[in-house]
């Protein structure tokens, strides 16, 4: 009916034009209609004097006159809030401009049509039925865009970022000797175990041997032997060829120890591998070869630095750390002091993460009381390096003058309240103060990394979701 009507105005006035196209001939009638008259994007053409050429079914109902009766009338009297006539002047096409159709938003593209330079009319598209479509579309952009972003931070954290033995900050004597070791390591090729408590610059360590050896043009490639999950470990490590199983990456994928060929592998947290693990690393370290899942052995030429804070001694008592994999990796051993014992150098590294944090000083933060700086002398550090720095982070947001005063330091550090010593543990069963007593660790960890539960896991020496589990059975939250 009506859309026969509107076939004909469109092949009347299209005539020579359609049949001037070789390639339209060979399109049958009703498919060629269908094109323009699907139920996926509406079309209203007009033609050079803004008159209305076509209409697609969709229109119908959209504004008071009918489809059949718009053909023929300009495109004013049928929509008077269109755009199609400044797409008429412009000659510039409108893409992905949103309109309200019928109370609804819609997403329209207006496109003008041109014939020998000249514009002949526009078309007039209605893209997505609603903003709804086009957001699953944008949130799909945007879940990929995520993943890209992840992607690359995960390349760029352990390649990109330089440390060196200049980064770490301290003159005092245990330092020094670690610093001294740190660079007779960064000569040779040898295995290197950074032990230490937690918070006392283990990585920084890692990352700085890695920048003065012969291998810091290549990868610095960093492993968190805690935290792969157990089914991901053999793609993450060595890697696969393609169709090596369903789901694979069509390419296939290099593994870390292929990433790290001649540059520094960093096993970090290596306390916490898991035995099976600890069997697989074991056989790539004598043979200096791996094999991605579905290839063939590759020789790789990496130097290994591992790390811990836990003491691998007593895990190996325990038979939870291999004793050939202990020799294998402890060539070169070097064990970072606390803070509790370079405590004359807590004013310079202090002050060094004010810098950091505030670059170029815009606070003007110059000097720090002598209050706060003896009561920072008397605490303990559970945390160490780390614990210090969120401590400089808080009170450089809470110092008002050029000076951190003792106001600006928390109230535990104040009192030189330790987690070693919790208050109010006596009386009671065992059970009871030693759960008090595990509750007020907790506590302190929390308020000491400003409730960060991965920094507050980090500073007990437990695992995360160790550390979830026993907030719940506290009701710590
Ligand atoms: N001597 C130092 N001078 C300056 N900054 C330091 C020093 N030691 C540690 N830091 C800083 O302290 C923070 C903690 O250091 P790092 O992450 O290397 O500790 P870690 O020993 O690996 O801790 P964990 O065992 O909890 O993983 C980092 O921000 C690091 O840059
Ligand atoms: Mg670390």
């Amino acid at each position: 009916m009506y859309s026969k009507t509107n076939s004909e105005v469109l092949l009347k006035n299209s005539k020579d034009q359609l049949e001037s196209k070789w390639i339209l001939k060979n399109i049958p009638y009703d498919l060629l209609f269908s094109l323009l008259d699907n139920s996926y994007e509406s079309l209203i053409l007009v033609d050079a004097d803004g008159i209305v050429r076509f209409m697609s079914q969709g229109n119908e109902g959209v504004t008071p006159i009918s489809v059949k009766d718009s053909i023929g009338r300009h495109i004013k009297d049928v929509r008077p809030d269109s755009k199609m006539i400044r797409v008429l002047k412009t000659g510039k096409a409108e893409m992905g401009r949103s309109m309200v159709l019928n109370h609804k938003n819609r997403v329209i593209a207006r496109i003008p049509l041109f014939k020998n330079g000249r514009i002949i009319g526009v078309v007039g598209k209605l893209v997505f039925n609603s903003p709804e479509h086009l957001k699953k579309f944008y949130n799909r952009i945007n879940y990929l865009k995520s993943q890209i972003d992840y992607y690359k931070g995960e390349l760029n954290r352990p390649y990109g970022i330089r440390y060196t033995l200049d980064n770490v900050i301290g003159r005092s004597v245990p330092i020094r000797q670690a610093k001294a070791l740190a660079r007779r390591a960064a000569e040779s090729d040898s295995a290197v175990l950074i032990t230490g408590e937690s918070g006392t610059g283990k990585e920084l360590f890692a990352h700085s041997i890695h920048e003065i050896s012969r291998r810091k043009k290549n990868n610095f490639v960093k492993i968190n032997c805690a935290a792969i999950p157990g089914e991901l470990i053999e793609s993450e490590l060595f890697g696969y060829e393609a169709g090596a199983f369903t789901g694979a990456n069509k390419k296939g994928k290099a593994g870390k120890f292929e990433l790290a060929h001649r540059g520094t592998i960093f096993l970090d947290e290596i306390g916490d591998m898991p035995l099976s693990l600890q069997v697989k690393l074991m056989r790539v370290l004598q043979e200096k070869e791996i094999e991605r899942l579905g290839g063939k052995p590759k020789q790789i030429d990496f130097r290994i630095i591992s790390a811990t804070n836990r003491n691998l001694e007593e895990l190996m008592i325990n038979k939870k750390f291999r004793l050939d994999l202990y020799y294998r990796l402890n060539v070169f051993n070097i064990n970072l002091p606390s803070l509790r014992e370079i405590k004359k150098d807590i004013p310079e590294i202090f002050k060094h993460f004010l810098d950091k944090l505030n670059p170029g000083n815009k606070q003007r933060i110059t000097t720090i009381s002598p209050e706060a700086v003896k009561v920072m002398l008397n605490y303990s550090w559970p945390g160490n390096l780390r614990e210090l720095r969120n401590i400089a982070e808080r009170a450089m947001i809470l110092c008002s003058g050029g000076r951190i005063e003792l106001d600006d330091l928390p109230i535990s550090i104040r009192q030189g309240r330790n987690t070693s010593l919790p208050g109010n543990t006596t009386g009671g069963s065992l059970k009871i103060i030693m759960e008090n007593t595990e509750k007020k660790l907790i506590q302190d960890a929390l308020e000491k990394t400003d409730n960060s539960r991965q920094k507050a896991a980090a500073m007990l020496g437990i695992h995360r979701t160790g550390l979830y589990q026993k907030m719940k059975k506290y009701n710590i939250s």
